[in-house]
């Protein structure tokens, strides 16, 4: 399972990029009951959700610490055929390739604020020698100068909506323009995701500014589960 495949496992939903229309839903597990986190992650994607995003924290690159290869690896057995989207917000990304894709990641995502675009190349080369695709994320106060470089190298560019570190944050409406700058310069096959602070009331301005990936996390999980069906089709809309 791949950004790139034309099918995922969940039941034929295209994961192409911006070459196809439908737009992709990707929970952030980040809010899913960690005591039940198998229950939830099969749960979300019984209720359509396309793939599951895990939010990776490192405590230096971001204020907070979350998880690591060793859930990856219990949410791969929960989920055999998911597509495993994972966010990378720590200052040494590289080190955690292969890792994560022993632990059956299908992606993964650097940020532009820690890695060189040589590293950025590095990290690619890396993870595509393991089966991953790659993407590049860009934080809200970061100038987008920063990120140019790095298209060229990656299947996907992330653009942070919030200042990474918690869920729940509010949807900073500034980096919109960030993302109708990036989006002409992708091609059919990249893929633009957008993560924090997206419900149903910001999605549709993510959409508009060109994001075919929106990522959420109270969004869904912070809705009782009976819902999540019906906030992914608001979230898609
Ligand atoms: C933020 C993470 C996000 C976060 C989104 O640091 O990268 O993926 O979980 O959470 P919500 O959707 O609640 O803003
Ligand atoms: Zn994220």
């Amino acid at each position: 399972m791949r950004f790139n495949d034309s099918t995922n496992a969940e039941g034929g939903l295209s994961a192409r990029g911006a070459d196809l229309p439908r737009t992709l839903i990707a929970p952030s597990i980040l809010s899913a009951d960690f005591g039940h986190l198998a229950r939830d992650c099969q749960q979300i994607l019984a209720a359509g959700a396309d793939l599951l995003h895990l939010d990776v924290m490192d405590g230096h690159f971001v204020p907070n610490l979350t998880m690591g290869p060793d859930v990856c690896k219990g949410v791969r057995a929960a989920c055999p055929g998911a597509l495993l989207d994972v966010h990378l917000m720590v200052a040494d990304p590289a080190r955690f390739i292969q890792p994560f894709a022993k632990a059956g990641a299908n992606h993964v995502t650097y940020h532009c604020e820690v890695l060189s675009p040589a590293a950025g190349a590095e990290f690619a080369k890396q993870a595509r020698d393991l089966g991953l695709t790659v993407g590049v994320a860009i934080n809200p106060p970061t100038k987008i100068d920063l990120l140019w470089p790095h298209l060229d190298i990656v299947d996907l560019v992330l653009v942070m909506s919030v200042n990474p570190g918690f869920s729940g944050q509010a949807f900073i409406p500034e980096v919109l323009d960030k993302c109708r700058a990036i989006k002409p310069k992708l091609n059919a096959h990249q893929h633009l995701q957008m993560d924090g602070g997206l419900n149903p009331t910001t999605a549709p301005s993510a959409r508009e500014a060109g994001c075919n990936v929106i990522v959420a996390a109270t969004a869904l999980f912070g809705a009782p589960a009976d819902q999540r069906a019906g906030i992914i089709t608001q979230l898609r809309r």
